[in-house]
């Protein structure tokens, strides 16, 4: 299986007409957390390749249940571990046999000793929310912060529903949809948006709130309120209430790149437990739908824009200059660059 043939493709009539460099210009790919799977779709015992950060990797969960993403070419002859296989805690390679344990050491070879120096790269995993998710970060340095466990059925909510599309676009891109309130009326037509108060940011936490009103069947005005959490550019969480029915439903923005230029966007709602079963499912879909259907008008717009780096900001903008500064701090690439003494090449 493959985790990549799944999402559909968003917009790739669009994408051929943008030129690559002109595209957006980020100084690779920014330091946080990203979705790799859904719990789901990596079973006990499963081997699962796929492609993030650039780079061929593997996921695969332990007979105990543990998850564990590795780099995809065994250290002891570069047989590709697609085919290998779990063994209790460990992963097989198909070619020699060689163990892995989750930490990447091998554990097993032929011999009484193993290579000491044998050993997979491996990424940092959490899995909660039905979600695993890892850390990237150029230098492979341990975590520097957490995305919140958000509630689940245990306290009175749904699980999330998930859908995903893969789009030529980039984290940066995507979650500063989260700030852009000008486009919601014009883009997704809602009938209006405006940001309430100032943008809080806390290290890699961005906070920030705002109203939408939608227009149901054209004519009956409806509030929603949305606070938005962005925990790094991977990780955007919207909870959202909806005053007049007294609902409450968290939506999720999910962005991972595949590499340097696309992404796998997965979107997530989950709502919490609203009259009748049937009732919360239905608001469970209809928020996924249209969450789905608002990255749909987005992709078009990512896959073929260019990122400017002095945009003319306008009234009415939301707080795109604040986000922008924000980002800056999930690049160590950038400082690498400014301190490395370029070679001065001949005119
Ligand atoms: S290549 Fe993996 S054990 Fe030899
Ligand atoms: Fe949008």
């Amino acid at each position: 299986m493959n985790l990549h043939s799944g999402p559909e493709r968003a917009g790739s009539a669009a994408k051929q007409e943008s030129k690559l460099g002109e595209h957006f210009r980020f100084p690779g790919i920014p330091v946080g957390w990203y979705t790799v799977a859904t719990s789901k779709e990596v079973k006990a015992g499963q081997v699962v390749p796929v492609k993030y950060f650039g780079e061929e990797l593997i996921l695969y969960r332990t007979e105990s249940g543990e998850a564990h993403l590795t780099g995809a070419y065994c250290p002891h002859m570069g047989a590709h571990l697609a085919k290998g296989t779990v063994q209790g805690e460990n992963l097989k390679c198909p070619f020699h046999g060689f163990q892995f344990g989750g930490d990447g050491r091998c554990v097993h070879a032929y011999g009484k000793s193993v290579p000491r120096k044998a050993k997979l790269d491996t990424w940092p995993i959490r899995e909660h929310n039905g979600y695993i998710f890892a850390w990237y970060h150029p230098e492979r340095t341990q975590p520097e912060w957490d995305i919140p466990v958000l509630p689940g059925p245990e306290e009175g909510w749904t699980t999330f529903r998930t859908r995903a599309i893969q789009v030529s676009s980039h984290p940066q891109e995507t979650s500063e949809n989260s700030v852009d309130v000008g486009h919601f009326v014009q883009l997704h037509g809602f009938g209006d948006a405006w940001y309430e108060g100032d943008l809080e940011i806390q290290g890699h936490l961005l906070k920030g709130a705002y109203g939408i009103k939608y227009m149901l069947a054209g004519k009956i005005p409806l509030l929603a309120k949305f606070n938005v959490e962005v925990h790094g550019l991977g990780y955007s969480l919207v909870r959202v209430t909806l005053p007049r029915f007294d609902a409450e439903i968290n939506l999720l923005v999910l962005s991972t790149p595949i590499d340097a230029e696309n992404i796998i966007l997965r979107t997530s709602a989950a709502t919490k437990n609203w009259g009748p079963r049937a009732w919360t499912y239905f608001v469970r879909e209809a928020a996924s739908f249209g969450l789905n259907r608002e990255v749909g008008q987005d992709a078009p717009v990512w896959e073929t824009k260019r990122y400017l780096d002095k945009p003319l900001l306008a009234e009415g903008d939301g707080p795109i200059a604040e986000y922008r500064r924000y980002c800056k701090q999930f690049y160590p690439q950038r400082a690498e660059a400014k301190t490395a003494k370029l070679p001065v090449v001949a005119a």
